[in-house]
């Protein structure tokens, strides 16, 4: 396909947009591929009704019973599972190690702190560190206080690195800041606190099987290979900016897996130029499913949200800031919210269970009052 335009239109996406009008995006593999840009006098979000199924959804965790160790399912599809899990703090008595031979786990740490024991050696985590477990690598999350996990299981393929192209190999965030595991603090660590871990439940098909060992499992004296888990924490992301325009969610992504990305937003100065649009902007991303994790912050596009819930914005349904924060705008220089995105090509399922903590009037919310 080639560029072609008709009408009154921009030279330039999310820029110089008429008064009194709105720009909406379309656009293919997040925005990533094929995309035009719209000018209309009303946003496409201004429904007085919707029948049917593809509704958006908001979802506080919050709400949830804490079932503690337990991975609670939210929404899943063919290649990705997002699950909700508590752990309590540290006890030497009852420590298990767990294997996950259904995928690779790529655990967002929202409230807590502790150490990851793996065959590689020893990681540590806090408030905002993602943590990559990669396929069957057996790991044992020692948390020093309560902690609780957004949990993104990748079900066919490896998480890789994002494409960085034309910006570069250390942009967004320089490879050299996953925290790595060391082999030697995992030693002192076990020894320090009488740690024998002896029994690995491992998961394949969603069933557990335990594996029993009379010596602990983590005895691992050297390796060496590229097959390895890492962390990377939220304030090692030095978020793209661009003072002119709005850069597209793209260059947020922080991991990559089969069928969907993970993006991570964070606090960020605004656009600067006058003519440049500053709120996320009305869109559609026709090809994904979009999942949002407000972890901390003020949320300042969306009316009523706390840290601990999440929305999920399906294909097919077109959305952007809610009026309120469209009105708002003006006043603000930066945003302070970090929030987890995760976008899937194939369409996302509800756990049952989890609609319970659905707030079915989400939908209305970009309705006028
Ligand atoms: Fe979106």
């Amino acid at each position: 396909m080639f560029q072609y335009s008709q009408g009154r239109h921009t030279t330039q996406g999310h820029k110089a947009i008429p008064e009194n009008h709105f720009e909406e995006e379309q656009g293919r593999k997040g925005f990533f591929g094929q995309v035009s840009h719209l000018i209309k006098p009303e946003p496409s979000t201004r429904w007085v009704n919707i029948e049917g199924n593809l509704k958006p959804h908001l979802f506080d965790i919050v709400e949830m019973k804490k079932n503690y160790g337990v991975w609670q399912r939210m929404v899943f599809n063919s290649d990705v599972s997002l699950y909700n899990v508590w752990l309590k703090p540290f006890s030497a008595n009852d420590m298990n190690a767990f294997r996950n031979a259904d995928g690779d786990t790529l655990y967002f740490c929202h409230i807590g702190e502790g150490h990851v024991l793996t065959e590689y050696g020893l990681l540590e985590f806090k408030k905002g560190s993602y943590i990559s477990i990669p396929k069957c690598v057996t790991h044992t999350i020692v948390c020093q206080s309560e902690s609780q996990f957004l949990v993104i299981e990748s079900k066919t393929g490896a998480y890789r690195e994002p494409d960085r192209g034309m910006v570069g190999k250390n942009a967004f965030y320089d490879p050299a800041a996953f925290g790595k595991p060391n082999l030697e603090q995992l030693h002192e660590f076990k020894k320090k606190n009488n740690l024998e871990i002896l029994k690995i439940l491992a998961k394949r098909n969603s069933e557990i099987t335990t594996f029993t060992y009379t010596n602990c499992y983590f005895d691992t004296v050297g390796w060496k290979g590229d097959f390895w888990p890492l962390t990377l924490h939220i304030s090692d992301l030095m978020p793209l900016i661009s003072a002119r325009v709005h850069l597209p969610p793209s260059a947020h992504t922080t991991f990559v897996a089969n069928g969907f990305v993970v993006c991570t937003f964070l606090p960020r100065p605004l656009e600067s130029d006058a003519d440049a649009l500053k709120v996320p902007f009305y869109h559609q991303n026709i090809d994904y499913d979009e999942v949002l994790f407000y972890h901390d912050g003020n949320f300042f596009s969306r009316d009523n949200l706390h840290a601990g819930m999440m929305t999920l914005h399906p294909a097919g349904f077109p959305h952007g800031p809610h009026p309120k924060a469209v009105k708002g705008i003006a006043t603000k220089t930066h945003t302070d919210e970090v929030a987890v995105m995760i976008d899937t090509w194939q369409n996302l399922n509800i756990d049952p269970e989890f609609m319970k903590v659905d707030k079915p009037d989400y939908w209305k919310s970009w309705m006028s009052k």
